[in-house]
């Protein structure tokens, strides 16, 4: 019988399910702007909960909402509709740096209350964001029961998935945090997994994420046993096991649902960003988007250190010659890492011994910021803090007076360690609140930040542009550490961007150019040399790092490429893809009418054709291209890359040519 209305409810037209919701009292339901997407949201035996559909079948079957508290009733059962609410919204928003230049905000929202069956005494508020490619919601609870701080126990949302679909993840509650390859396997064998989590059928693609985590916890997805298709909330807790401290009123994050036709659709999607508030910090021009290099992958190939001793990297010197090299090519900082006290001994275990505003006896600051300043190349600050939180709030305030008194721009913040301050998940409401504290303290400072072992992007940095860029996946330095055969398997990178990447930019580190090294050359990354130059447009950063050593990059022809390409773009188009085989990206620079493609391959050597229709219509390109060499391939000959000079217009293709682990990146500049 439930289910019959609801069915009736789904195939009624939209203007007569806004009346009969009205009438029943049981259910509401929204569409988006085209129609494709519906949303059904109802009181099932006074059990609140959604349905989602897509291109009119159903994608997400009856699944719960609702919140347990510790100290006032829960917001689970007896609840009935009490009222629901439509309204629309269209607007256009401008990113002052990023993926895209002008956002689309095009939703239709469906506020429905849920109040007691049999009296007024609780009550909340879930919003539903429909938008053509998703649907956001959140719950807002007012003040009830007297109570205004309380313990969130659980919530109960779940992702009932109506097809037992292919997912792509990476485990959740683990040591390395994010730094996980992906896995892909059937919902029904999941077990606890991060997000954004992607999940494709024949006909659509959908990805679970969140967006606007402040003040709450990070979102995991269980299957609870005996739920075969279901997934489940899982809010990170804290030690004690509350999962989330609120003062009510409260609003939780957006839970999000990004959905598309065909997967690699799924990256144009801007659901995340729409969802966060617009920019409250005013004026930030001193946000700059751009390239870096860094004292940094000597210390991942062991040819420097971190620590003070013969083979230091933070040099007075090295800093130097760094600092002239990118002022000589175009880039716009340079990172250092190992610059404080704090690396010698057991870094990994001490991390109560950084200082962040004391420089080693052998690194100048004085000296080199001097030399920065004169040159124009800024230095990227570096904590490191070893997940030791208490330490470096501390210190907050002293180290970013710090950086910003030798003119940084941008710090790089890391929490490498199992769990803060030896007890909290880097994934609870303790890392968010620590993220706000810094965000808030750089902010003061006009420092923009680049998190490794970060919470998970939400699209924060749509409200705080100054929070740019984070880690949190399994990044380049997996490539360092061992045998070419062991980093990041070839299709780690094509997955990427169906995954870690709906969530926000990536600090991946790209651009190796010198891919065998170690005592007997056959340490390694997993790829090609063509495929590093693509990662640069595939991998989306605003701080984007040139990772290899300089004396790689000096006089290699491929270099080009890394010079010319931009952080920073007006348009971003995802052509072609399918998870963990292959990607393609299209990019508009945003301060010229060139457009950047980069098309990568996992294992596999493939061929990809190219229509050019993204250029502009009547206009003449140089297409300068980067392509495996013939003999390329990721393992065994990951080298060799051929420059290829072409004159195209938007009505030709072309037929890319992949080598196994390869890929191609192309500059398209109009002709005169
Ligand atoms: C891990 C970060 O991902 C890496 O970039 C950094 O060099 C080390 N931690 C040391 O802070
Ligand atoms: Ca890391």
């Amino acid at each position: 019988m439930r289910l019959f209305s609801a069915l009736c409810l789904f195939i009624l037209p939209l203007n007569a399910m806004a009346r009969s919701e009205s009438a029943s009292g049981t259910a509401a339901e929204i569409a988006s702007p085209d129609g494709k997407i519906r949303v059904s949201v109802e009181s099932i035996d006074g059990k609140p909960g959604y349905r989602v559909f897509y291109q009119q079948k159903p994608v997400i079957a009856f699944s719960r909402l609702g919140l347990d508290f510790a100290d006032i009733p829960d917001l689970a059962e007896d609840l009935k509709i009490a009222s629901s609410q439509h309204s629309q919204h269209d607007s256009t928003w401008t990113q002052p740096w990023g993926e895209e230049e002008n956002i689309r905000d095009q939703h239709h929202e469906l506020r429905v209350v849920f109040k007691s069956i049999h009296d007024d005494e609780r009550e909340m508020t879930v919003t539903f964001r429909v938008f053509n490619d998703g649907v956001g919601f959140r719950y807002e609870i007012p003040q009830q029961n007297g109570a205004s701080g309380v313990k969130i126990m659980d919530e109960l949302t779940e992702f009932s998935f109506h097809d037992n679909l292919k997912a792509w993840w990476i485990p959740a509650y683990q040591d390395n945090r994010y730094e996980y390859q992906y896995a892909q396997s059937s919902v029904d064998s999941l077990d606890v997994i991060h997000t954004p989590a992607t999940f494709e059928a024949t006909d659509y693609a959908l990805s679970i994420h969140e967006a606007a985590l402040v003040d709450y916890a990070s979102m995991a997805l269980r299957r609870p046993a005996m739920h075969g298709q279901t997934l489940k909330a899982d809010l990170v807790p804290w030690a004690d096991g509350v999962r989330v401290y609120a003062t009510l009123p409260v609003k939780t994050p957006w839970r999000t649902i990004q959905i598309a036709e065909k997967a690699y659709q799924l990256a144009d999607s801007r659901l995340i960003l729409n969802l966060n508030e617009p920019n409250k910090l005013g004026d930030v021009s001193w946000v700059k988007p751009g390239k870096y290099i860094g004292i940094w992958w000597c210390m991942h190939i062991r040819t420097c250190t971190w620590e003070t001793g013969e083979n230091h990297g933070a040099t007075t010197d090295n800093a130097i010659s760094y600092i002239d090299f990118a002022a000589k090519h175009g880039f716009d900082g340079v990172l250092i890492e190992g610059w404080n006290i704090g690396w010698d001994g057991n870094w990994y275990e001490n991390g109560e011994l950084f200082r962040f505003a004391e420089p080693t006896p052998d690194f100048d600051i004085e000296k080199i910021a001097a030399h920065s300043r004169k040159m124009g190349v800024p230095i990227i600050g570096h904590h490191e803090t070893s997940a030791n939180i208490q330490n470096y709030e501390a210190q907050l305030d002293a180290a970013f007076a710090f950086s910003a008194k030798h003119g940084m721009r941008a710090v790089k913040t890391g929490y490498v360690g199992t769990r803060l301050d030896h007890k909290e998940w880097h994934h609870g409401q303790y890392m968010v609140e620590h993220f706000s504290k810094v965000m808030e303290t750089a902010a003061r400072y006009k420092i923009a930040i680049n998190a490794h072992e970060p919470i998970k992007d939400t699209g924060l940095r749509r409200t705080y542009p100054h929070m740019m860029s984070r880690e949190g996946a399994r990044g380049g330095e997996y490539d360092a550490w061992s045998h070419a055969a062991q980093g990041n398997h070839p299709d780690h990178t094509t997955i990427l961007p169906f995954t870690r990447m709906l969530a926000g930019p990536m600090d991946y580190t790209p651009a190796i150019f010198d891919l065998r090294f170690g005592p007997n050359e056959d340490n390694g990354v997993s790829s090609t040399l063509a495929k590093q130059l693509a990662l640069m447009v595939v991998l989306y950063s605003p701080l984007q790092m040139a990772a290899d050593l300089p004396e790689n990059y000096e006089g290699h022809p491929a270099f080009q490429f890394v010079k010319d390409v931009p952080a920073d773009w007006s348009e971003s188009r995802a052509l072609d893809g399918r998870i963990g085989d292959y990607f393609v990206m299209a990019r508009k620079d945003r301060a010229s009418d060139d457009w950047y493609v980069g098309a990568i391959s996992d294992e596999e050597a493939r061929q990809i054709p190219l229509s050019l229709d993204f250029l502009e219509p009547g206009v003449r390109y140089q297409a300068t291209r980067y392509q495996d060499g013939a003999s390329a391939h990721w393992l065994h000959n990951p080298q060799p890359v051929e420059i290829l000079e072409d004159k195209v217009t938007a009505d030709q293709s072309l037929m890319l040519d992949l080598r196994p682990g390869g890929g191609q990146a192309i500059r398209f500049t109009p002709l005169p």
